[in-house]
């Protein structure tokens, strides 16, 4: 401790320990995943987790490959794939976007968090996430996953949901210029993998060292839920 997180240790775990996620290119690869799945992954993980989204996100790829594909579709054909997946105000708005991209942007998605947020369907997680991912924009992407991550490694004892303006803060700061899309990618697969709700996994952390609720024994209780 006494440095704090260092961005190149999560990295550096990252490299050897990156899921294999269908709408995702290994770290090091020669090129970038492309913006349409990286779009469409994040639509459907906002209310599903990663196991229920990854039939539907095959499905759909498999049938609508390119934004210009899933533009043309019918409405009805694109609810009915969707079905299952639930939110479906998420399926209207995802045709939207496509035809906004595909009938006014030549395909192309925006490259900044600004300019996909006035996209349909595209808040600031979102926003944040494909710029960073799809576009390796230095955004803070931050779920579920890294707020906690962030409440731990800060030992932020601040209740839900007070403590989320400082767990966004932390991220933002943490956040590196090198390599920033698999950075996000990094701190949301270590939430997910190691850094988990409960018996988080601290022994083989990168991040142990830094950690104020290791340190202090605290990472049970963290982040401390909203007072009933
Ligand atoms: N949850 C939401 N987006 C994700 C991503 N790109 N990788 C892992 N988990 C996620």
């Amino acid at each position: 401790p006494g440095e704090g997180p260092d961005p190149g240790a999560l990295l550096a775990w990252y490299d050897r320990h990156a899921r294999a996620l269908p709408w995702r290119v290994p770290p090091g690869a020669a090129h970038r995943a492309e913006p349409y799945r990286v779009w469409l992954s994040e639509i459907m993980l906002q209310q599903t987790t990663v196991p229920a989204v990854k039939p539907y996100f095959e499905a759909f790829t498999t049938r609508w490959p390119t934004v210009e594909a899933l533009a043309a579709a019918q409405d009805a054909e694109v609810m009915a794939a969707w079905a299952g997946l639930g939110y479906y105000a998420r399926a209207r708005n995802l045709l939207k976007c496509a035809r906004v991209v595909a009938g006014e942007r030549g395909g192309r998605f925006p490259d900044s968090a600004e300019g996909l947020r006035e996209l349909p369907g595209i808040g600031p997680y979102t926003a944040g996430a494909v710029a960073a991912i799809a576009f390796d924009r230095p955004e803070p992407v931050v779920d579920g996953n890294v707020e906690r991550v962030m409440a731990r490694l800060y030992d932020i004892d601040e209740p839900l949901p007070g403590a989320k303006a400082e767990m966004k803060a932390r991220a933002a700061e943490l956040t590196p210029r090198a390599r920033p899309g698999d950075y996000a990618q990094g701190v949301m697969d270590l939430g997910a993998t190691i850094c988990t709700p409960r018996s988080p996994a601290c022994g083989i952390c990168p991040w142990r060292e830094p950690c104020l609720a290791r340190a202090r024994g605290t990472q049970a209780e963290r982040p401390v839920p909203a007072p009933k």
